[in-house]
């Protein structure tokens, strides 16, 4: 492992001393902040759920609290409507309509309930201080590879039993926040927000993926 990691480097930095080539640039991976495949950093996963692990008060299990998309609105017109979705504590909005997640080299795909139409749910927004967003749409849509999985270290420690959701490499800066009657998954929350959400009712969480075992 270490010698071909090394080797890697090594072709890849005397590939670019000598001539770039396509071929050495396309190889390094670029998803979990180029950590994808090393220290428990993985960029792909089928068929899981997501839940939120309380980092500040005990966990009722090891799989924390389920977390399921909930629909917010939607953006465009006839023919090209967007559909938005946050990621809400199953307990605070009642339905799912989206019973799994993939997460695809580093895009997060939710699975829409089989219906005759097909549609496209992905992940598009992870940025500071607002909630992490879904969209969904008849078109496909494009890749988002920010996220990656990182696998647990501390289970025996009485942490969560599946991998951590990263933004890049970044697990520790998810809350949840109260947004109406849902509590919401947001990243890096600010107490100066577009007021989707309240500031003060936000706790630190780490976001896991379930169903690995
Ligand atoms: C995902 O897992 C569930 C439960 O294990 C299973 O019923 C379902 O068929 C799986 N879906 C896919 C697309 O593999
Ligand atoms: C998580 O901890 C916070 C306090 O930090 C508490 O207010 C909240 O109810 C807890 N949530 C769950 C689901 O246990
Ligand atoms: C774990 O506890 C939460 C409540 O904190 C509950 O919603 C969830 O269903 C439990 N998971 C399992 C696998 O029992
Ligand atoms: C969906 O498909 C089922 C069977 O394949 C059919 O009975 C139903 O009418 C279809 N619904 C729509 C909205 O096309
Ligand atoms: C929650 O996380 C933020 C950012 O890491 C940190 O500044 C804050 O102290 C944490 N709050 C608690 C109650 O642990």
């Amino acid at each position: 492992m270490f010698t071909s990691i090394a080797s890697m480097v090594l072709c890849f930095t005397l590939g670019a001393l000598a001539a770039p080539s396509a071929t050495s640039l396309t190889q390094r991976s670029t998803t979990c902040g180029g950590l994808n495949g090393i220290g428990g950093f993985f960029d792909t996963t089928p068929n899981v759920t997501l839940s939120a692990w309380n980092r500040s008060l005990p966990n009722a299990n090891d799989t924390g609290v389920p977390l399921v998309l909930v629909p917010i609105g939607e953006r465009g017109g006839p023919g090209n409507a967007v559909h938005l979705e946050n990621l809400a504590t199953l307990v605070s909005v009642a339905t799912n309509l989206w019973p799994s997640i993939t997460l695809e080299e580093g895009t997060l795909i939710a699975d829409f309930v089989p219906s005759n139409i097909s549609s496209f749910t992905v992940a598009t927004q992870a940025i500071a201080g607002a909630p992490l967003q879904f969209s969904t749409s008849v078109q496909p849509l494009p890749n988002n590879p920010v996220f990656c999985a990182v696998a647990s270290t501390s289970a025996e420690g009485g942490g969560p039993r599946g991998p951590a959701l990263a933004v890049g490499t970044d697990t520790d800066h998810f809350s949840l926040c109260q947004s109406g009657r849902a509590n919401i998954i947001i990243y890096q929350p600010s107490v100066t927000n577009d007021g989707s959400y309240d500031f003060n009712t936000c706790y630190n969480v780490t976001v896991i993926f379930d169903d690995l075992v």
